[in-house]
């Protein structure tokens, strides 16, 4: 087995489940989880999937999976359309990137329609709930190969 795919969430995304449910869905973030790892190890992949509220330790992760990560699947959450720092550090990587959003923002207010994540970005998985993110993993996993 070779180095996992990193799988980052953002702010406010512990609360999947619970939060505005018409529009991120019933599942949890760890029901996510668990579809994301079946999906990884159905490709032959690990994954090290991660949640924070806090910009700075998203940013350490981000750092982190520049030598321990195959590729990296991240939805940025409210972060990816205000954050010069999240960007910053995933310019630095040179693995695949997917970003990935549980509802389409493009169909959204209009201050959503913008991404700085997108800017380093590989691809972006968006609008298909729990599903975008294993999607994210298949597309990261495709890269890697
Ligand atoms: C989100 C979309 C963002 O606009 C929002 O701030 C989120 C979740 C999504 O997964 O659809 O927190 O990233």
């Amino acid at each position: 087995m070779g180095k996992p795919i990193y799988v980052l969430s953002g702010p406010n995304l512990n609360l999947l489940g619970t939060r505005e449910p018409e529009i991120y869905g019933h599942q949890t973030l760890e029901d996510v989880r668990v579809l994301c790892e079946a999906r990884a190890r159905s490709l032959g992949h690990e994954v090290v999937f991660r949640q924070s509220n806090h910009e700075g330790v998203l940013v350490d992760w981000i750092q982190e999976a520049r030598e321990a990560a195959c590729a990296l699947v991240i939805n940025p959450a409210a972060y990816g359309h205000t954050s010069i720092a999240l960007l910053d550090a995933l310019k630095m990587l040179s693995i695949p990137v997917v970003e990935c959003h549980l509802s389409n923002p493009a169909a959204r207010e209009a201050f959503r329609r913008e991404t700085y994540v997108s800017l380093a970005a590989t691809g972006l998985v968006s609008g298909f709930g729990a599903n975008s993110y294993e999607l994210a993993v298949e597309a990261a996993a495709g890269l890697v190969r």
